[in-house]
């Protein structure tokens, strides 16, 4: 007999979140995520996707994952350190710090697991780490994980952050003191205050750390938000995926030699977790040269960002504070959000809603993702679908 508590918990919860707008669908995609995609057997124009330079259907990425089948087989095999390092693996890092600007990096499984792997390596209980208030869940988990004490300063407030670093630093209670932030929120758009944050950190000898999951393949020509703001030598962590801009699966951290070995032997995702397919690690290398050989791509998605947050501006949506093409269209309470969502995709759009616990309560929003590999058409059509819903709906 199964428990009869688990069930009732199970039950009572999902229901409550049903009511209150809070449970998510999770939809079938049937076929690959591309500029357009195919649910329950209609094609629609996807805004949702994370895909950011349209490299998760790219022909050349799939012609060296297709080559490392079938010269390396479908899996790593075993740990990296037992012996599923694959040279593979080693050409994908090295590829990396060329185009991250650093001595090294080590990979991952993904990019949550990054975060599981490389604070909990170097922060323990007798630290403290200065966390964004809008960071997300994994850099969340991954502070609770160390057991380091965790103090939130406001989304992007220097002031507060330097106050709490400072009191933090004089307090004297701490061995090492970190500063964790996303180089861009994913939600918003907005990017963080690296040079604020740098000069914070070395008045008050923090360590730095930036995931950029979403700054990578968008800022600093591609190579992400520190390289954007010329700091490659002042950040000590950069944490990066390659499931996003890089259309693959996997993480990366990039920093010097010396964090890297430390990570090689202490992080356990690292040591207690098989690595990415040889097929991954193949893709994501030829998509770092592919970044590292052209601008195009980067400069479509701008291009795309910029033309559909003009479009969605000018229809009279609150398009939020984004300085990047992710494009939010904020519309507050959780149940009108869901509708407005549920509205847009039976029209031909796909743009989900994202609720609490992914934003703050009562900032329920779709958030629109377009992407390098977006038509001028699909925009056009996307940007004429949100002029009808919004007007239908009483929003714009
Ligand atoms: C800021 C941030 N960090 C880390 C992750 C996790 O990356 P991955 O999907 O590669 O696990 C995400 C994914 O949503 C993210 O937005």
């Amino acid at each position: 007999m199964t428990s009869k508590a688990l069930d009732s918990f199970l039950n009572e919860n999902i229901a409550d979140l049903k009511e209150r707008g809070l449970y998510n669908e999770i939809d079938p995609v049937e076929g690959p995520n591309g500029p357009e995609i195919k649910i329950g057997g209609r094609t629609l124009i996807n805004l949702s996707s994370n895909n950011y330079l349209g490299l998760a259907t790219d022909e050349r990425l799939k012609k060296v994952a297709k080559q490392a089948v079938d010269s390396h087989g479908v899996g790593a095999g075993a740990v990296r350190t037992i012996n599923g390092t694959l040279d593979l693996h080693l050409e994908l890092e090295k590829r990396l710090a060329a185009f991250k600007g650093t001595e090294a990096v080590i990979s991952y499984q993904s990019g949550f697991n990054c975060n599981m792997a490389a604070i909990s390596a170097v922060m323990d209980k007798h630290d403290a780490i200065l966390s964004d208030e809008l960071n997300h869940a994994s850099i969340i988990d991954g502070c609770r994980l160390s057991k380091a004490k965790i103090i939130r300063f406001n989304h992007s407030d220097m002031e507060d952050l330097r106050q709490k670093a400072k009191e933090t630093a004089e307090s004297g209670q701490y061995k090492k003191i970190m500063v964790i932030t996303d180089g861009v929120f994913s939600m918003d758009g907005d990017i963080a205050k690296l040079p604020e944050i740098v000069e914070i950190a070395e008045e008050f000898d923090l360590i730095t750390y930036v995931d950029d999951a979403h700054g990578s393949g968008v800022l600093g020509k591609g190579a992400g938000t520190v390289k954007h703001f010329g700091l490659q030598d002042k950040v000590d962590f950069q944490m990066g995926t390659l499931s996003k801009a890089i259309g693959v699966i996997g993480g990366y951290v990039a920093g010097k030699a010396n964090l890297i070995d430390w990570l090689k032997v202490h992080s356990r995702p690292f040591l207690f977790s098989t690595a990415v397919s040889p097929a991954d690690a193949a893709a994501s290398a030829k998509a770092i040269d592919i970044l590292m050989e052209s601008n195009e791509l980067n400069e479509k998605l701008w291009e795309n960002g910029n033309y559909l947050k003009a479009g969605l501006k000018q229809l009279g949506f609150d398009i939020g504070n984004s300085e990047t093409p992710i494009t939010p269209c904020i519309i507050g309470d959780e149940n009108a959000t869901q509708a407005f969502s549920k509205r847009l995709n039976e029209e031909g759009v796909y743009a989900k809603s994202i609720v609490f616990p992914t934003v703050p309560r009562g900032t329920g929003r779709v958030r629109n993702m377009p992407t390098a590999a977006h038509t001028k058409e699909m925009l056009d059509k996307a940007i004429s679908i949100y002029e009808k819903v919004g007007k239908e709906l009483g929003l714009i």
